[in-house]
């Protein structure tokens, strides 16, 4: 076994899942106002380290996607950040994107950069302690105007590539994350055909930048409806399109298979994981990098009750095992309520 193959199945083995806590600061400033909080780089930390402290990070939590910012903080034990994440068994990691810029023209499609320096930038993070490195891919639909375009799913594809080559050299685990996002009228068969679309073309960018997909996890979306579709998603429906598209289009040496959240409710993206787990007979392990579906509820906790870390790390702590049970087959609406 490779030593990243080693480093992904510590990050997903045995139901744990992924905390996506990579916000960048325009990000993160967006949450902690929407909950009438100062967006400071102390309340900043104040969060993290309250999550990154709590009791479940030990039982569900297999790594952490950090920001630039967070990854060089020092917590208030006088632990560093990564030190601390490391205390509770799960591997730091390290968002390198630089965000999702105008495609120059396209129909408002995005490019994600951050490719330049990227090597020099690795070096510094690894030696910071991270193993691990996360670069999303954005995707939206328009059936009205023929999106994802060509040119958009073959420059994400590509940077995808670039970023993995640049991360495996330098000994850590890329997360591959191309998004198709849920915003749009369309229904869940495009979902499922642009969804297909992007994963072979990155498959085969990644193939052509001699990435060892035994030493990546990917990070996909779920095959959904539309948010503006006015159709209801079932779950047993989205589990199935989802599992069965995702068994065609990953090549079999990938290890892993972390969801992300895209906007879903936290309820909605922990029971479709539960389904998707309980029909899965692929060999991939398939669990959760969720950043909103994991931290939502803590967030509106700690955001009324500053001062009370216990309570928001229960709420955290809940959520958390919600998702590790679902990233098992063995959640229930009747332990969601507990
Ligand atoms: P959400 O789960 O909130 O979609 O965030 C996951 C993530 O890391 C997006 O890049």
């Amino acid at each position: 076994m490779s030593e990243l193959n080693n480093i992904a199945l510590k990050i997903l083995s045995s139901g744990k899942g992924i905390l996506a806590a990579d916000e960048s600061t325009g990000t993160m400033t967006k949450r902690l106002e929407s909950v009438n909080i100062p967006s400071t780089s102390e309340n900043r930390l104040l969060f993290r380290e309250t999550l990154f402290s709590s009791k479940n990070m030990k039982n569900c939590i297999g790594g952490v996607i950090l920001y630039d910012e967070t990854i060089k903080q020092t917590s208030s034990s006088k632990k560093t950040i990564p030190e601390l994440i490391s205390a509770s068994g799960a591997v730091p990691g390290i968002k390198v994107d630089t965000g999702a810029k105008k495609l120059a023209l396209s129909n408002n499609e995005t490019i994600t950069e951050g490719l330049d320096g990227l090597r020099e930038k690795l070096k510094e993070y690894y030696d910071l302690g991270a193993r691990f490195t996360k670069w999303r891919g954005v995707f939206k639909i328009s059936t009205k105007n023929n999106l994802p375009s060509t040119e958009s799913i073959k420059a994400n594809a590509h940077a995808l590539g670039r970023y993995s080559a640049l991360v495996q050299e330098a000994n850590m685990v890329p997360i591959v994350e191309p998004e198709v996002l849920m915003d749009g009228d369309h229904n869940i068969k495009t979902c499922y055909q642009v969804t297909k679309m992007i994963l072979e073309e990155t498959f085969y960018q990644l193939s052509n930048s001699n990435v060892k997909l035994d030493g990546i996890i990917l990070k996909p979306n779920m095959v959904l409806n539309g948010v503006d579709s006015g159709v209801k998603n079932e779950t047993k429906q989205v589990a199935e399109m989802t599992l069965s598209c995702l068994k065609e289009n990953v090549p079999k040496d990938v290890p892993g298979i972390a969801f992300l959240s895209g906007g879903q409710t936290e309820f909605e993206a922990t029971k479709n994981l539960n389904e998707i787990n309980t029909i899965n007979d692929s060999e991939f392990i398939i669990t959760y990098s969720y950043g909103r579906a994991l931290q939502k509820a803590a967030l509106e906790f700690w955001s009324k009750n500053i001062e009370n870390t216990k309570g928001t790390q229960d709420v955290f702590n809940h959520r958390a095992n919600m998702c590790t049970l679902a990233a098992q087959g063995k959640w229930s609406a009747e332990l969601e309520a507990k």
